[in-house]
């Protein structure tokens, strides 16, 4: 999404200006053109100098300095007919106040008033005291800019550089960045509330002991935050990964199979959308130990007894009303023969085949989507560039 998109990262007087370092470096590795702008107060925590580097290319903030001789020179109106999006992270409460009035001061401020609404979003990450956060020139400031139609992102709670605690910390780079790609994604979902499973299970033998897989729950993870991107409501029902929660995405965490099946029988009743993704176990021990199964002797091997868990897949699918319903299919062998026999047995529309050992835990992954149409294989890439496509591909198949 943001592949040759040029943003313009604004940066004001807040500590957490270091943060923006690290969202400039986030944004050039997504292929994003990265023009800074900094107030007087950010050069007092962070130099010009480490976004120049950072962006190979000069800092602006100068509103009355001649920039470029061949054209117009004046900035706050150059910057901005180039600009996709403007993003203000960190962003002062006195920014924030002065952008809801329309008042321009400095190039920043400027760039905020002097940008073409429907061509140039803009979005503020607020960084301050939690006691500014709270008091009600921001909060009506907050409200203002909603309503005009700026993209608040967050803020986060926790402990505050001044030694307080609560709402008004800055996003982490991560979440800008999230968030920053949602801002420029199509919403193809929009009010669409999508539930999707992720990761493995994880099936108990005895409190210490148990059976689980290799899945890493990228893959779902990823289409969690693809969906959210396009404006979706977004459940997100993950076994044990290591995966930080996306933001945006309502995530409940789970362990074992039937846990999973609770969790999805309980919100599918919303969902306009499911997807399995979850790598789910098959089998379960039917007698799991109260007590760690202790090795007594050289010999000892315990017993265990399987049975089957439930397909929440199919569970799901044949529900009275059921959601869009698509399933994963991880095979090792006769890829599209199985996994078209699995789309028909389980009765869901939309089945996206892929070789299992290949994709579990990778970064990339290659797929086939199989539906009553037939076969249609998408092109090896990475599974966070995937699952926007696969987005897409469910949103166009959505009845109308
Ligand atoms: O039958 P198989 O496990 O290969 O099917 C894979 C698809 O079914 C995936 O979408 C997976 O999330 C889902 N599934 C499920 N419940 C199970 C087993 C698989 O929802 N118990």
């Amino acid at each position: 999404m943001l592949t040759n998109k040029h943003i313009l990262l604004g940066i004001t007087g807040s500590i957490a200006a270091y943060k923006s370092a690290e969202l400039a470096r986030l944004l050039i590795k997504k292929g994003a053109r990265v023009t800074v702008v900094m107030t007087q107060g950010a050069k007092e925590f962070i130099t010009p100098l480490t976004f120049a580097t950072l962006t190979g290319k000069p800092v602006a903030d100068q509103l009355w300095l001649n920039r470029d001789a061949a054209s117009s020179n004046i900035a706050h109106i150059n910057l901005t007919r180039e600009a996709d999006a403007l993003i203000i992270a960190p962003c002062t409460a006195n920014v924030a106040a002065k952008i809801a009035q329309g008042i321009a001061d400095d190039l920043l401020t400027n760039l905020a008033l002097a940008r073409d609404q429907k061509r140039c979003a803009l979005a503020i990450a607020p960084a301050m005291n939690v006691e500014m956060w709270r008091n009600r020139a921001t909060v009506r400031n907050m409200a203002q800019l909603a309503q005009d139609g700026v993209s608040i992102f967050g803020p986060a709670s926790g402990d505050q550089a001044c030694g307080e605690f609560g709402d008004g910390r800055m996003l982490e780079p991560q979440d800008c960045l999230t968030l920053i790609e949602a801002l420029m994604t199509p919403k193809v979902l929009q009010g669409q509330h999508v539930l999707i499973t992720a990761g493995p299970t994880f099936e108990a033998i005895d409190p210490v002991r148990g059976i689980t897989n290799r899945s890493s729950g990228k893959m779902g993870y990823a289409l969690a935050k693809a969906a959210a991107a396009a404006g979706a409501h977004v459940t997100l029902i993950a076994g044990p990964t290591a995966l930080a929660n996306p933001i945006n995405v309502h995530t409940i965490k789970v362990e074992s199979a039937a846990q999973m099946l609770q969790a999805c029988l309980h919100h599918a009743q919303q969902a306009n959308v499911f997807i399995g993704v979850a790598a789910v176990a098959d089998w379960r021990v039917s007698d799991i130990a109260p007590h760690k199964i202790k090795k007594q002797h050289a010999q000892d091997v315990p017993t265990l007894q399987f049975e089957q868990t439930a397909d929440i897949l199919h569970t799901i699918a044949q529900q009275e009303k059921p959601p869009y319903c698509v399933g994963f299919a991880a095979e090792t062998e006769n890829l599209l023969e199985f996994a078209q026999a699995k789309r028909l047995k389980k009765g869901i529309p939309l089945l996206i085949a892929n070789h299992g050992p290949s994709t579990f835990g990778a970064d990339e992954n290659q797929v086939t989507l199989i539906d009553d149409t037939g076969s249609h294989a998408l092109a090896q890439q990475p599974k966070h560039q995937l699952a926007a496509s696969l987005i897409q591909e469910i949103a166009k198949r959505l009845p109308a």
